[in-house]
C-alpha cells in the first residue's frame, strides 16, 4: 500500500528517547514483531492512529521553560531509593518517649518490620503501653514480626542494639529549641544513666530538642565514644529542604537531591552548591531568590509546624527522619547521610557536635565524608559550631 511504514523496534525505542509513551499506529502501517516486543518491554503504548490532537495548553514562561527543560533531558529517571537487600534486622530497639514522634517511629518501625523487639518507654503512666498495644493489634493486617511493649520503667531499654530518645519538653509558639536547653538537660542525664547500666553497648539516635546540645549532653553523660552517640536532625531538615525545592521547581521531591549540615536551629546551613533537581544545579530550574527562599523554608519549617499546631511540634516528618537513620545503621540504605556527631578535625571543625554526612553501619558512625564547600557553605558550618560551643559552654 502507498505511503504505508514499516515500524520497526528502532523507532519505538527512538520514541522513548525522546520521552513520549504512546506511538501512534497508522492505517497501513505494518509493525514488525520486534517492534511489538520493544514497546511491551519499555512500555510504550501503541494506538491506532489518526489520533485526536489535544488543544493547546496554555501556561505560564516558568512552566513552559520547566517543560522545555524537561523534554532536554527526556532521559532523566529519579534515582530509586538507595535500598540494600542485605538489611539486618535488629534484635530490639528502644524508643524512650512516647509522645508524637516516638509513637510515629514505633509504627514506622514496627510496618518495616526491622526489630524482633521494639520497646516504647515514656514517663506518663500509660501512654506506651497504650501505643504498644495498638500497634500489636495492628500487626494481623500488617503481619508485622516486630512485638511492641510498653512501660514506664527506662530498664526496658535493656539489650536494645539502638535507643532513640525523643523524650523531652516540645516547643510552643514563639520559644526557640535552645530554651529548652535546662528541662530537657535533665531528660537526657536521667536517660544516659539507664542506657549505661542497662544496654552500655546500644547506639544512641538521640532526637530530644536542642539536638545539638542535648547530642552533646547524650556524650558527656554516657561517656560512649562519638561512634554510637549520633543526632537526628540533617535528614530531617534535608528532607524539608527538598521538599521546598521540589515545590518551588515543580517537579516531584524525587527528582531533588539535597542536604543541610550544621545545627539544627537558625544555623542550620542548607548546601545548594551540592543540591541537583533532575540531576542539573539549582540555577538551572530556579533564581536566586527562590534559592533562597528555599534555604529559609527548610530553616523555618519546624517552627512552621509549631506555629500552627500551637502545643507540640512535628511528629510525622521527624519520625521518618529518625527512620532513615535506623535503615543506615541496619544496612538497609547505603551512602553517606547527614547525621549529628561530634567532630574531630573534619571539616576544620574540633570537638562539637555538628550536623555533617558520614556514613553509618552496625556500630554507628563509621566515617565523616569531607566535601568540598562553597565559601559561604563552609563559613555558615563554622558559625554553627561557634554557637553551639556558646550554647554548651565550650566557649
Ligand atoms: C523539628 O524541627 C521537632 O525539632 C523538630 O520539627
Amino acid at each position: 500500500m502507498a505511503g504505508s511504514r514499516v515500524i520497526g523496534s528502532e523507532l519505538i525505542e527512538d520514541t522513548r528517547q525522546r520521552g513520549r509513551l504512546v506511538f501512534e499506529v497508522l492505517p497501513g502501517d505494518i509493525v514488525t514483531a520486534l517492534a511489538r516486543e520493544a514497546a511491551a518491554r519499555i512500555g510504550i503504548k501503541l494506538l491506532d492512529g489518526p489520533l485526536e490532537t489535544p488543544a493547546p495548553v496554555r501556561s505560564d514562561g516558568a512552566t513552559s521553560m520547566r517543560r522545555a527543560l524537561y523534554r532536554r533531558s527526556a532521559k532523566w529517571v529519579a534515582p530509586g531509593k538507595r535500598t540494600s537487600l542485605n538489611a539486618r534486622r535488629f534484635s530490639k530497639i528502644a524508643l524512650v518517649g512516647a509522645g508524637g514522634v516516638g509513637s510515629n517511629i514505633a509504627h514506622l518501625a514496627a510496618n518495616a518490620d526491622m526489630a524482633d523487639e521494639i520497646a516504647l518507654i515514656d514517663i506518663a503512666p500509660g501512654v506506651a503501653e497504650a501505643t504498644a498495644l495498638d500497634l500489636n493489634h495492628a500487626s494481623g493486617i500488617t503481619r508485622t514480626r516486630a512485638r511492641v511493649s510498653g512501660s514506664t520503667s527506662l530498664n526496658m531499654v535493656s539489650g536494645a542494639e539502638v535507643i532513640v530518645v525523643t523524650a523531652g519538653r516540645a516547643r510552643s509558639p514563639g520559644m526557640t529549641r535552645a530554651d529548652l536547653i535546662e528541662t530537657n538537660k535533665r531528660v537526657i542525664h536521667s536517660t544516659a544513666e539507664a542506657i549505661k547500666s542497662q544496654a552500655p553497648g546500644a547506639i544512641v539516635i538521640v532526637v530530644t530538642n536542642p539536638l545539638d546540645e542535648m547530642t552533646v549532653e547524650m556524650l558527656r553523660a554516657t561517656g560512649f565514644p562519638r561512634e554510637r552517640v549520633l543526632g537526628m536532625a540533617g535528614t530531617l531538615d534535608s528532607s524539608r529542604f527538598r521538599n521546598a525545592l521540589a515545590q518551588a521547581a515543580g517537579v516531584d521531591p524525587g527528582d531533588v537531591t539535597a542536604f543541610t549540615l550544621g545545627s539544627h536551629g537558625d544555623e542550620m546551613a542548607p548546601i545548594p552548591s551540592h543540591a541537583r533537581i533532575k540531576g542539573r544545579p539549582l540555577d538551572v530550574f530556579l533564581t536566586q531568590a527562590q534559592i533562597e527562599a528555599c534555604v529559609r523554608d527548610a530553616i523555618t519549617g519546624g517552627g512552621q509546624v509549631v506555629a500552627l499546631r500551637k502545643t507540640g511540634s512535628a511528629t510525622i516528618a521527624p519520625a521518618h527522619s529518625t527512620v532513615e537513620l535506623l535503615d543506615h545503621i541496619r544496612g538497609a540504605r547505603t551512602g553517606p547521610v547527614p547525621v549529628s556527631v561530634m567532630l574531630e578535625g573534619e571539616f576544620g571543625v574540633n570537638g562539637v557536635v555538628l550536623g555533617v554526612p558520614a556514613h553509618l553501619g552496625q556500630s554507628g558512625l563509621v566515617k565523616v565524608e569531607q566535601l568540598s564547600l562553597a565559601d559561604t557553605e563552609h563559613a555558615a558550618l563554622h558559625a554553627a559550631a561557634d554557637a553551639i560551643r556558646i550554647r554548651v559552654g565550650l566557649k
